[in-house]
C-alpha cells in the first residue's frame, strides 16, 4: 500500500477480468478511486470492485465500440468523482483472421469490429478524457497495445494492426498534449495468462515459453504494475514511450 495516487480517479476499460482487473487492483493499491468498466460480465466486474483497496470505486457498463458509449464512460466518471487523473485503455479483443479468410464480407466486418473495439473506443475515449484533462491542468492516458503491434503477428494482422495504430496514436497525442501536462503512453505486453490468451496457451504453451527468455508468460499483475508506474508522475518525464513487458522475447 502506498498513497502516490490518493486523490487521483482512474478509468480502466476492460476492468471485469484480466490484464484491466489486476490495473484496477494495482492503481487502488497506490491510493486511487477506479472506475471499473466492463462490456457484459457484471458478475466479474463484481469481483473486481470487491478486490480493490480503499473505497469509492464503482462500475460502469457498456461496448465501448459505440462511440455514444465511450462519451458517456468519460461523463459519468467526472459526474461521481469530479475528475480524470488517469485513462487506462485496455479493454480489446484478439481473434484469428488468415489472408485465406474465404468470406469477403466477413474479412470486412471482422476487420472493422476489430477497429472499432481496439482503436477507435481508445481514439474516442481518449477524445473526451483530453477535455476533462486540460480543463484540469493534469492527466495521464495509457493503451495497452501489444508486442504484435510492434513486430506483427501472422494470421492477427487485423489485431496487430490495431494495436501498432494505438502505438502511433500514443506518441503523437504525447507531442501535442505534452505542455498541457498530459502524459501519454503504450504498454506493449507478450503473453499474458488471461482468458484471451488461454486457447493458444493449452494448445501450444510449450513452444511459447520456449520463446520467452525469463521462462513464462506475463502474469496480468506484471503488466499492472508497469502501468502503475507511468499513471505516477514518476514516470512524466517518459511521455510519448511504449514499454515492452514480454519476458525478453521482443527486445528492441
Ligand atoms: N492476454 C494477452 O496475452 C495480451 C497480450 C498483449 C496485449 N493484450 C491486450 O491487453 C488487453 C486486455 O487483455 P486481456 O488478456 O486481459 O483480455 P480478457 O481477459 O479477454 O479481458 C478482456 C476485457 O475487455 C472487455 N471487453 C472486450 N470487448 C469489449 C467491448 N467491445 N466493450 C467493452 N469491453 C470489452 C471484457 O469485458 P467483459 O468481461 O465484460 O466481456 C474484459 O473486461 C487487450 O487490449 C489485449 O489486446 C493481451
Amino acid at each position: 500500500m502506498c498513497d502516490i495516487l490518493r486523490g487521483k480517479v482512474a478509468l480502466v476499460t476492460g476492468a471485469s477480468r484480466g490484464i484491466g482487473r489486476a490495473c484496477a487492483v494495482a492503481l487502488a493499491e497506490w491510493g486511487a478511486t477506479v472506475a471499473v468498466h466492463y462490456r457484459q460480465n457484471e458478475r466479474e466486474a463484481q469481483k473486481t470492485l470487491s478486490a480493490l483497496a480503499g473505497e469509492g470505486h464503482f462500475l460502469l457498463q457498456g461496448d465501448v465500440a459505440d462511440p455514444e458509449v465511450c462519451r458517456k464512460l468519460v461523463a459519468e466518471t467526472v459526474e461521481k468523482t469530479g475528475r480524470l487523473d488517469v485513462l487506462v485503455n485496455n479493454a480489446g479483443i484478439y481473434e484469428p483472421l488468415p489472408f485465406s479468410e474465404p468470406s469477403y464480407d466477413r474479412w470486412q466486418s471482422a476487420w472493422q469490429r476489430m477497429f472499432a473495439v481496439n482503436f477507435f473506443s481508445a481514439v474516442n475515449l481518449s477524445y473526451h478524457a483530453v477535455a476533462v484533462m486540460r480543463r484540469q491542468g493534469n492527466g495521464k492516458i495509457i493503451f495497452i497495445a501489444s508486442r504484435a503491434g510492434i513486430r506483427g503477428e501472422a494470421n492477427h494482422s487485423h489485431y496487430a494492426a490495431s494495436k501498432g495504430a494505438m502505438v502511433v496514436l500514443a506518441r503523437s497525442m504525447a507531442v501535442e498534449l505534452a505542455r498541457e501536462n498530459i502524459q501519454v503512453y503504450a504498454v506493449a505486453p507478450g503473453w499474458v495468462a488471461t482468458d484471451m490468451a488461454a486457447e493458444p496457451l493449452k494448445e501450444r504453451g510449450d513452444s511459447i515459453i520456449a520463446q520467452i527468455p525469463v521462462g513464462r508468460v506475463a502474469e496480468p499483475e506484471d503488466v499492472a504494475k508497469a502501468v502503475r508506474f507511468l499513471a505516477s508522475p514518476d514516470a512524466d518525464y517518459l511521455t510519448g514511450i511504449t514499454l515492452d513487458v514480454n519476458g525478453g522475447s521482443y527486445i528492441r
